[in-house]
């Protein structure tokens, strides 16, 4: 089988997860979640009450941690130095305080060499921030996920009540607000769409309809692609 990565970027809340899975799971290709490499990272950084702003005690740190995943029955487990903590990292705290320990350029380095080193060894669909960017500036298909805000923070008040956590959705849409200006003004690879990636904005798709679309641009690519290299 021929080798095809799939970088798949985007804000909070556009549906990447969602989307990357089950393209990954139609083309059997494994699905590589960057983000929770990042919280892992932020929830190592929270156990030792270290600041987000605190670089020299977050450079000094870097060393100790160990972020690796691996896959169990199809799923993503992210390891931090061993453990298990897939359980632990989808909190709203986590969530910021990856946002907030992402921008630390040595954070970056060590995640992007780990995530580069995955999609050497198998084609892979990969969903983040800086992925068609920085960590695949080669991939063959390149998307860029978006959908309005308001869009987004309901889709994420949702996510919380399915674990049974309530939410108030001013306080999420803010939340995410924070989170866009971040990831996209930070110094280090912000978020932002590559020059050769499809936008597409889900805002009105149901999950089951973006699926579609961006298959339809995977499908195109590949396509074109083949007819390169005849
Ligand atoms: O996709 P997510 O919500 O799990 O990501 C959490 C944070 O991690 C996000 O706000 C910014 C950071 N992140 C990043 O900087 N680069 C990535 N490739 C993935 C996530």
């Amino acid at each position: 089988m021929r080798h095809i990565n799939i970088a798949i970027d985007g804000p909070a809340g556009a549906g990447k997860s969602t989307i990357a899975k089950a393209i990954a799971k139609k083309r059997n290709l494994i699905y590589v979640d960057t983000g929770a490499m990042y919280r892992a990272m932020a929830l190592y950084f929270l156990r030792k009450g270290i600041a987000s702003d605190d670089v020299e005690a977050i450079e000094q740190e870097i060393p100790k941690v160990d972020v690796s995943i691996h896959y169990e029955n199809g799923e993503q487990i992210v390891m931090l130095n061993g453990e298990n903590v897939n359980a632990l990292i989808r909190t709203p705290e986590v969530g910021n305080m990856a946002s907030t320990v992402s921008v630390h350029k040595k954070v970056r380095e060590k995640l992007v060499e780990l995530q580069r080193a995955l999609a050497v060894k198998t084609s892979v669909v990969m969903d983040g921030r800086d992925i068609g960017t920085m960590v695949l500036p080669d991939a063959k298909v390149k998307i860029y996920l978006t959908a309005s805000v308001d869009v987004r923070a309901g889709r994420r008040q949702a996510e919380l009540a399915e674990k049974g956590i309530v939410s108030d959705f001013e306080t999420v849409r803010q939340e995410i607000l924070d989170r866009d200006k971040r990831d996209m003004t930070r110094k280090h690879s912000p978020l932002c769409k590559a020059e050769d990636a499809v936008e597409v904005d889900t805002s009105d798709m149901s999950m089951a309809e973006a699926v579609e679309a961006i298959e339809a641009v995977v499908a195109e690519r590949e396509q074109a692609g083949a007819k390169q290299s005849i």
